[in-house]
């Protein structure tokens, strides 16, 4: 019994023993405000979250509200822009034209890339992205081709293995490690070389045109003319000097020449097609507005070989 008094004594000793500090009392009464101003600015600010909690939770439905009539108007500013666009025709902005007016051509347009090991890989890459442009502008086309893209190998697949990998989810385009010749019927093939006697007056619907997947600079001159002479198939070239008057007889990039054909099917006319397609500052003029534009011609003598920047669509090639 007097064990148990003396343990409780010693409880209750400790129990109500303060902390010591340096300034004895003093600074216990100290410590005792700060916590306590301490504890009232923590509530204080917790109070302040609270509040701006509550206001968050009672505004979530105005804010949702407001976000709703936000992308309402923008569907309806949207809605009004395309309707705009429509009756303009889109004549100004081909590239935002619904999908819903596009009729797919039957028209077929190869490229041949069997000219690779021709090429050194700064000039694969070249093509390549010459390549990629032919499938983005097909793909917005207002009557998209039959895109064929045959002998694919080597250093062009490699590029694009490397640099392109989503090139294997293509879609709307067929591509075949066959030769053209072994692909499509010889009575059915056009070969469109510069090089050609043959111009091109219209195309036809039932055909294939070749366009030979080359970036060389024009060091392998004629090089499409032979091998459709040497598989015994039709040739022509885009009847360019006919409606355009160049700064040099030009040799047209992959690009420009799938471009150029899909703005025909378009346009309906040669004129429209090359001023739409082929960037003015490579000196192209309308046949009998030459000199109008004969300062102009002058700058753009100096830089009328711009093969080597494929990425800004002037890839006309100067024949020499
Ligand atoms: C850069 S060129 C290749 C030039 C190459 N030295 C040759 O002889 O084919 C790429 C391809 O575009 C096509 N091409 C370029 N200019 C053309 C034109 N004025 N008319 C028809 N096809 C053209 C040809 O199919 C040509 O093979």
């Amino acid at each position: 019994m007097a064990d148990t008094e003396t343990n409780d004594t010693k409880k209750s000793d400790s129990a109500t023993k303060q902390p010591q500090c340096a300034n004895g009392a003093n600074g216990n009464n100290n410590n005792k405000v700060d916590n306590e101003a301490e504890n009232q600015t923590k509530s204080k600010r917790q109070m302040k979250k609270l509040l701006k909690q509550q206001k968050w939770e009672e505004e979530r439905e105005l804010r949702k509200q407001r976000r709703k009539e936000r992308k309402q108007q923008r569907r309806l500013q949207r809605q009004n822009r395309d309707d705009e666009e429509q009756l303009e025709g889109d004549a100004q902005n081909p590239k935002k034209r619904l999908r819903r007016e596009v009729t797919p051509s039957p028209l077929r347009l190869v490229v041949d890339c069997s000219f690779d090991s021709l090429m050194l890989m700064k000039d694969v890459r070249k093509l390549h992205k010459q390549i990629q442009r032919c499938y983005a502008e097909n793909r917005r086309a207002l009557h998209p081709v039959q895109f064929h893209l045959t002998s694919l190998g080597g250093q062009l697949k490699q590029s694009l293995d490397e640099r392109d990998k989503g090139w294997v989810n293509w879609k709307e385009i067929n591509i075949e490690t066959a030769h053209y010749s072994e692909l499509i019927a010889k009575e059915e093939l056009v070969c469109l070389t510069s090089d050609s006697p043959n111009v091109l007056e219209e195309l036809d619907q039932k055909k294939a045109y070749v366009i030979g997947g080359l970036v060389d600079h024009n060091h392998h001159k004629g090089i499409t003319f032979e091998k459709a002479k040497e598989l015994g198939i039709e040739h022509a070239q885009l009847p360019l000097s006919s409606f355009v008057k160049m700064n040099s007889r030009k040799v047209l990039a992959v690009n420009h020449v799938f471009e150029i054909i899909l703005a025909y099917l378009e346009k309906g006319n040669w004129k429209d097609a090359f001023f739409t397609v082929l960037p003015q500052r490579k000196g192209a003029v309308a046949i009998g507005q030459e000199g109008a534009n004969a300062a102009k011609k002058e700058d753009d003598d100096d830089d009328s070989d711009s093969d080597s920047d494929p990425d800004s669509s002037e890839q006309t090639e100067k024949r020499t």
